[in-house]
């Protein structure tokens, strides 16, 4: 096939038409669709069951999915494998270390629980060389709530306690921030960042860390329903998937949030499962629970994690940024 990323258009059997209701349910790209069925792709964009088959046959060509990597592939890969400290001591045991490379950390939790805090956190830390805990690497932050504070950025920065850190602004520049009105502008913003990230490559701060805080609040706003959760979870999933390709490719750390409410029952549906939640869970490679304890302390837990024990670790948001306790 030819060179350089293809647009889904270039898949024999999608003409333009095709290509816009695929877009519309949210098929961005050649690898979202070479990981969908064959029903799902034929419901969305009125084509047959076989022509949905061979669009996905030429999808998985193309995109190179659904092929056997040999353990050593895997071994080889995750070797570089980096870790991207809290500079709380506490939480990067949790962690093994810090959030990995590679990989997903879901931070999941009620309002206010902290979830934003550690991501403004994050941004910072990202920028720091490895001897402070950092990936000297760039933040993409994509705000669906609007709730990125740069004075926040400021206050952190000047809580690090290092000497001969740069300059505030300096670290507010390596931040890449976009505002993601809707859930189909969000899941457009994975295709920008994937832009910025290719060019930031060969700059001294290349993107190490890929933020969406929140990653549910739009999808559950606009997926109010029972018959649309199906919709709502296939897009959600499609979401994670760009995200996963884009961390790999560039060896950086996914960060996500997902709101959860401690008091279920004012939900519909299936009042023990959060909205968003499970089908996060199944892809986020780490998950980290949230809660509020005595005291100001904050707890966060580690839920099913693929090679770490589950644990707790206790930590507090300062002005100066997450401290241990
Ligand atoms: N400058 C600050 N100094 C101390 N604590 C702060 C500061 N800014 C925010 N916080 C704490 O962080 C909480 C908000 O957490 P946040 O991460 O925004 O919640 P969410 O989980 O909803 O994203 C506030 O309630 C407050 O306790
Ligand atoms: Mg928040």
């Amino acid at each position: 096939m030819a060179e350089g990323p293809l647009e889904i258009e270039d898949l024999p059997g999608v003409g333009p038409s095709t290509a816009d209701k695929l877009r519309e349910a949210g098929y961005l790209s050649v690898e979202s669709i070479a990981t969908a069925s064959p029903a799902e792709l034929s419901e969305v964009s009125e084509i047959s069951e076989s022509t949905a088959k061979k669009i996905i046959k030429a999808a998985r060509e193309a995109a190179d999915v659904g092929g056997f990597k040999t353990g050593k592939d895997i071994f080889e890969q995750r070797k570089d494998v980096r870790k991207l400290s809290f500079r709380v001591p506490e939480l990067d045991t949790l962690l093994g270390g810090g959030m990995e490379t590679q990989a997903i950390t879901e931070l999941y939790g009620e309002f206010g629980s902290g979830k934003s805090q550690i991501v403004h956190q994050m941004a910072v830390n990202v920028q720091l060389p490895t001897e402070h805990g950092g990936l000297e690497g760039s933040a993409i932050y994509i705000d669906t709530e609007n709730t990125f504070r740069p004075e926040r950025i400021e206050q952190m920065v000047n809580g690090l306690g290092i000497d001969d850190v740069p300059d505030v602004q300096e670290f507010l520049n390596n931040i890449h921030i976009a505002r993601a009105h809707t859930s189909d502008h969000q899941m457009l913003l994975i295709d920008n960042s994937r832009e910025l990230a290719g060019e930031l490559r060969t700059s001294d701060k290349p993107v190490k860390l890929f933020i969406i805080d929140s990653l549910t609040a739009h999808f559950r706003a606009e997926y109010a329903g029972r018959g649309t959760l199906a919709a709502r979870q296939q897009k959600l999933n499609r979401h994670m998937h760009e995200l996963f390709k884009l961390i790999d490719e560039h060896n950086a750390v996914g960060l996500v949030t997902n709101q959860v409410m401690s008091n279920p029952a004012v939900f519909f549906g299936d009042p023990t499962k959060p909205i968003g939640g499970n089908i996060v869970g199944h892809t986020a490679t780490f998950r980290l629970y949230l809660r509020k304890s005595k005291g100001g302390k904050r707890i966060a837990r580690l839920v099913d994690s693929p090679n770490l024990p589950e644990g707790e670790a206790p930590f507090m948001v300062e002005e100066a940024g997450l401290k241990s306790c």
